[in-house]
């Protein structure tokens, strides 16, 4: 009878090992919150970038600073598909008001992407995924943090910190008031931006009005 018992035991066991080593990995979901510093790399033009993601909220905020500009570019991102990108520097202050078709990424937004195995990127051991015409993902194979990923520009972003659960304060997100005057200076937003490319192809064009 024990034999028996170990008998299945043993099979069982090599069914679950032998699926779970046929089972290609997935990407972890991104946490409904959090903040993550990333250095960009655009052709060797470095950033600095602030991103505070804030899913239950509905509102994502990229903050992107050029290498040793001190003109900060803030891209407001609202689930229903407003952006506010201003700037509140005194010497070039300016708000640009833009609505696109879809709302900020779902957590979920690396579902279905193309496992392209390990590779050793940042000093670190990932798993590597593609969404074609859109990313590479790069995420820590120990922790599933994500630890790099490339748009299809191969404009880079390299993670540098990424906390679970921080909010930034809702003060924070209060678009400044000559976003709202309708006397904004209009400037061209660049269709390759983060915001743009973060929210999909598809959007960039809608983003490049
Ligand atoms: C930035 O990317 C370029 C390639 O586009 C590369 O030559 C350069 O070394 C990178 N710079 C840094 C600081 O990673
Ligand atoms: C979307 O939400 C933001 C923040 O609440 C708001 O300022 C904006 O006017 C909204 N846009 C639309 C099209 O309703
Ligand atoms: C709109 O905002 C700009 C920038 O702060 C300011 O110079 C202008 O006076 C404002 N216009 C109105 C009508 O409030």
């Amino acid at each position: 009878m024990a034999s028996a018992i170990q008998h299945l035991y043993t099979i069982l066991l090599s069914v679950v090992l032998f699926s779970l080593s046929a089972a290609e990995p997935i990407p972890a979901d991104w946490p409904e919150q959090f903040h993550s510093v990333l250095f960009m790399n655009r052709s060797g033009s470095l950033q600095k970038l602030d991103l505070w993601y804030d899913w239950p909220n509905g509102r994502n905020f990229n903050i992107i600073q050029d290498q040793l500009n001190p003109v900060v570019d803030y891209d407001l991102e609202w689930n229903n598909g407003t952006s506010f990108i201003y700037t509140l520097h005194p010497s070039d202050r300016h708000c640009e008001v833009v609505h696109v078709s879809v709302g900020i990424l779902r957590p979920n937004w690396l579902d279905g992407a193309t496992y392209l195995g390990q590779e050793q990127v940042d000093n670190f051991l990932c798993n590597v995924w593609e969404k074609v015409d859109f990313i590479v993902y790069y995420e820590d194979v120990l922790t599933r943090r994500p630890v790099k990923w490339i748009f299809y520009t191969g404009y880079t972003a390299h993670v540098m910190t990424f906390e679970v659960g921080a909010v930034l304060e809702d003060p924070n997100w209060q678009a400044p008031v000559y976003c709202f005057n309708g006397t904004e200076k209009k400037r061209s937003v660049r269709g390759h931006s983060f915001g743009s490319l973060m929210r999909g192809k598809v959007d960039a064009a809608a983003y490049a009005l």
